[in-house]
């Protein structure tokens, strides 16, 4: 029984196993392989399968065909299928393409091909090709290619061609379509002639690595011009012989499958070359697969992850009754084949060529494609492409001696506009030729461009004398950013200003001026210092207060002396008899009045008080009087000196905030648009007040608003960009001027075309420039240098000169009206006092006493003379009143009094 009974479960265990599972799982899977003889693709199969030591194992089952013959093809798919394969790998052509569909939708047989992608709906057709409309079409836009020549082979170029003849028919692009299948070398080597005459220079080629590289070839020997432009169709940029191209000069755009810098991708290679010099007896022909060797080795993987998933799901492939039915009539397609092809779409990995997804057709979908372009240093990466953002550009920033190549040794055409000071016309511009004709900032700012990128340039007005605006209705730009953008002219230098709508249709470089909407006025007058400038330190009031204080302080001083017993003091009288002492009192109302000037001026005065509360009174008065002369001082000299410009007007919200000056903007300009949009409060005020302000406020041109603003008398301020308010102050009649900051910040830049390549070098050279310094002392040249008004313009720092006369006039005719007051005083005086004296004397001799006293007097009368008696008799007097040196009016009244006593 045990000898019987060991065959037994070894031949029921797989049925078991089969039983419990409800299927059995093959370890090893037949696939199928229809390849060309030598063909790269194969070996690279090969290499793949020897790579995959997965479970289950895949066992290849090859057939070297002829893939362009229908027959042979068929014959192969109908063997391989009846010796059970599960799929196939392989390649087909344009001719036996349709009969290779036919067969695998009909049988259900999935077949798994590197080669050119075919529009079908027939999803057993796993096409491992990325289809290349969509980035080409995106590649065309980018570089806004309208009239090109598209080179095809019918192989595979016939989809792409339907794509472009359908948009450009949608959008009115010239395109000629050439077929390279039928075009013998001669041919070929005529159409580049008749190309270069046609002046096409943009060309797309649509094929095989092999034939592309064999079409560079013939281009590199033909007669090209480095302003062509080629796109190559093709996946395998790199696969291509770069080097041989890159010293052509042409740009070459193309796509690139296989990310070469992925180190996944690395190691893959490694082991290639490895396998290949081992396992191949054939030298190795390519240093790394190709990207269509990429694709069969993502085939490859692709299949070995379906069947593992397969298995891991237990689904039965097995390959029971109907094999080999492969021309039964009606077709008898294998049931198992729908889960076969399921299993295959559902894979998603990362392979050589990038993530690998299918879509519900069999196509790829989720890919990225890398776009390169031959430079002069080599091949490198400037963009990508996937489905969902389209083309992305990535190329930055080129050095600045790359792009040389292309601008040297070019007449660039420079569009410009008259506008002082930037772009003005010679005085004496008749007698000059081209650009000598012109001279200004913006002159010098493109000769200095031009010298420092190296190439010549002509300048030439714009036409229309505009700076460039989008028309509303026919959607046409005109101005310099019309030029630039039809083509007509290379860059423009002008002041420019940079905005986001310019900015989508022309480059700008960063801004040479920064500029922003500021205040123009008039020049307020200069308020020179006037005669009576010395008041000027303290105000109106205080001066009346000082008087009042003044009167104030006298009249207390006296009252209080008045009533104050140590004021009065006794005085004997020598020559009178020793009746009662008489008592006299200081401080009468005049000598009061006299105490505080004297005090006031810091002069003194020789009597004072000498009770404690006429003391109190003298001591603040001092105090008030030190206070008050210290803060006068300390402010005089400036109040002589400095002559000052009042200016009523400081910034914008000075503007606001008043209704007096009345302000406004260019009609229709970028300034009266930004009060427009603007939501700061504010300009919203201003901009409310402009709107609604009668007469209107805004002007046509900038000359109109600086006349007004001139003829205005200080009652109209005008809001216009700083550098001409800056340029404008600086002309005469210099009465203008800028005031307060900003409003906003903007900037003039050079313009190129887009996608020009002067760009980055005009770019660098701006950077450069100011970096040099070179803008600040072009401004200063053009605005400073040249202005009419003198260097800054009234700054007031440098201007602490001596006093002059005029300063001070008015101390000297205090002076001189004081003494000839003084004169004046003295006179009416004497008249009143010899009417007094004379009328004495009148009535003296009318009563007639005493005829001695008459001649005595008389006699006096006679040696005196002009109150010469009065003066001896006070220097012999003031002594014994107890005063000295200051005549006081009390003492002088009653000398006058002691005097006619006599
Ligand atoms: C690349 O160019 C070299 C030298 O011209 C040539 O030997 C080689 O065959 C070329 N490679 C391909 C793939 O055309
Ligand atoms: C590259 O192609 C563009 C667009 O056709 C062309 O303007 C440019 O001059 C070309 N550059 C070079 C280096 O050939
Ligand atoms: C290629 O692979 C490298 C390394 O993984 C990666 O840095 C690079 O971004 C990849 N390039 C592209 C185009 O995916
Ligand atoms: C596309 O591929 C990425 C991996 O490269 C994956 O994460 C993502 O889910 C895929 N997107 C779709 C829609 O399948
Ligand atoms: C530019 O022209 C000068 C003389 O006109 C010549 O010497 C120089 O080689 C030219 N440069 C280029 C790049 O063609």
């Amino acid at each position: 029984m045990r000898p019987q009974s060991c065959p037994l479960p070894s031949a029921l265990l797989p049925l078991l196993l089969g039983l419990c599972s409800g299927t059995s799982f093959p370890t090893n899977i037949n696939i199928g392989g229809l390849f060309p003889g030598d063909s790269h693709e194969y070996e690279v199969f090969r290499f793949a399968l020897a790579q995959n030591q997965d479970i289950p194992k895949l066992v290849p089952q090859v057939d070297m065909v002829d893939t362009s013959s229908s027959f042979a093809m068929t014959y192969a798919f109908c063997s391989q299928f009846s010796k059970g394969v599960y799929a196939i790998m392989g390649l087909y052509d344009r001719r036996t393409v349709n009969m290779l569909m036919s067969f695998c939708g009909s049988l259900h047989v999935c077949f798994v091909t590197p080669s050119f992608p075919v529009q079908t709906n027939n999803q057993f057709v796993l096409q491992l090709r990325p289809q290349l409309q969509e980035p080409l079409m995106a590649l065309l836009e980018h570089f806004y290619w309208t009239r090109f020549v598209y080179m095809y082979s019918s192989e595979s170029g016939l989809a792409v061609l339907q794509r472009i003849l359908d948009t450009a028919a949608e959008r009115s692009w010239q395109v000629t379509s050439v077929n390279l299948d039928s075009l013998t070398e001669p041919a070929f080597i005529k159409l580049l002639a008749d190309l270069d005459y046609k002046k096409d220079f943009q060309i797309i080629i649509d094929c095989e690595l092999k034939r592309l590289n064999y079409i560079l070839n013939l281009v590199k020997h033909s007669e090209t011009k480095p302003n062509y432009h080629y796109i190559l169709a093709n996946l395998g940029f790199l696969d291509l012989n770069v080097t041989e191209f890159q010293k052509l000069g042409p740009n070459v755009t193309g796509f690139q499958l296989v990310n070469r810098s992925d180190p996944a991708v690395q190691k893959i290679n490694q082991n290639w070359l490895d396998f290949d010099n081992k396992d191949l007896k054939v030298a190795p022909s390519w240093s790394s697969p190709g990207y269509t060797g990429a694709l069969t080795y993502d085939g490859v993987s692709v299949m070995a992850t379906a069947f593992q998933n397969l298995r891991r799901q237990r689904i039965d492939i097995s390959r029971r009754g109907n094999a080999g039915e492969c021309l039964a009539n009606p077709p008898a397609p294998w049931g198992q084949g729908i889960d076969i092809q399921r299993a295959l779409q559902q894979v998603r990995l990362e392979g050589l060529t990038g993530h690998v997804q299918f879509d519900e057709r069999g196509h790829r979908t989720n890919y990225t494609l890398t776009v390169m372009e031959l430079s002069h240093i080599g091949p490198r990466k400037i963009g990508f492409w996937n489905e969902k953002r389209g083309y992305v550009n990535t190329a930055i920033y080129r050095p600045m001696q790359e792009e040389f190549y292309n601008v040297q040794n070019k007449t660039y055409i420079v569009t410009t506009i008259l506008e002082a000071p930037y772009m003005m016309l010679k005085k004496n511009h008749e007698q000059f030729w081209g650009n000598d004709k012109y001279e200004g900032y913006c002159a010098e700012l493109a000769a200095e461009i031009a010298k420092h990128v190296g190439f010549t340039y002509r300048l030439e007005l714009v036409g229309d004398g505009k700076y460039g605006a989008r028309d509303a209705e026919t959607k046409m730009w005109n101005g310099m950013v019309g030029e630039l953008v039809y083509g007509k002219a290379d860059m423009a230098v002008a002041p420019l200003t940079i905005t986001l709508v310019r900015e989508q249709v022309i480059d700008f470089t960063k801004p040479f001026m920064s500029l922003g909407i500021s205040i123009m006025i008039k020049k307020p007058t200069k308020s020179k210092p006037g005669v009576f400038s010395f008041l000027d330190p303290l105000a109106y009031e205080i001066w009346m207060c000082i008087v009042f204080a003044y009167i104030g302080v006298s009249v207390v001083l006296f009252l209080v002396s008045r009533f104050s017993p140590y004021e009065w003091n006794g005085e004997e009288s020598d020559d009178e008899d020793e009746t009662t002492p008489e008592y006299t009192n200081d401080f009468g109302i005049f000598n009061s009045l006299w105490f505080s000037l004297g005090a006031f001026m810091q002069q003194g005065c020789d009597i004072s008080p000498r009770s404690l509360s006429g003391r109190i009174v003298g001591g603040v008065w001092w105090f008030f009087t030190l206070i008050i002369i210290s803060s006068y001082t300390a402010n005089l000299a400036a109040f002589l000196t400095v002559e000052r410009m009042v200016s009523p007007i400081e910034s914008a919200e000075d503007l606001a905030k008043q209704t007096e000056i009345a302000y406004g903007t260019l009609d229709g300009g970028s300034t009266k648009e930004f009060f427009r949009r603007s939501k700061i409060a504010v300009f919203e005020k201003m901009w409310s007040y402009m709107r609604s302000a009668d007469p209107s406020v805004f002007v046509k041109s900038t000359s109109e608003g600086m006349i007004r603003v001139r003829k205005s008398k200080g009652k109209y301020a005008y809001l216009l960009e700083s550098s001409m308010n800056e340029y404008i102050e600086q002309r005469k009649p210099c009465d203008t001027m800028k005031v307060g900051g900003n409003l906003d910040s903007k900037g003039y830049g050079v313009a190129t075309p887009k996608g020009s390549p002067l760009r980055n070098p005009v770019n660098l050279a701006v950077l450069k420039l100011n970096e040099q310094g070179l803008l600040d002392k072009l401004k200063n040249r053009w605005w400073y240098d040249k202005g009419e008004c003198g260097t800054g313009g009234g700054d007031s720092k440098d201007k602490t000169s001596a006093l002059s006369l005029s300063n001070v006039a008015g101390v000297f005719y205090i002076l001189i009206g004081g003494l000839g007051l003084a004169m004046l005083v003295a006179l009416v005086e004497f008249c009143y006092k010899s009417r007094i004296e004379s009328r004495r004397m009148k009535d003296l001799k009318n009563s007639a006493v005493v005829t001695q006293h008459v001649a005595k007097i008389s006699s006096v009368r006679a040696d005196g003379g002009l109150g010469g008696e009065n003066g001896r008799v006070v220097a012999h007097d003031f002594p014994k009143a107890g005063a000295q040196g200051l005549p006081c009016m009390s003492k002088a009244a009653g000398l006058g009094l002691s005097s006619t006593g006599m």
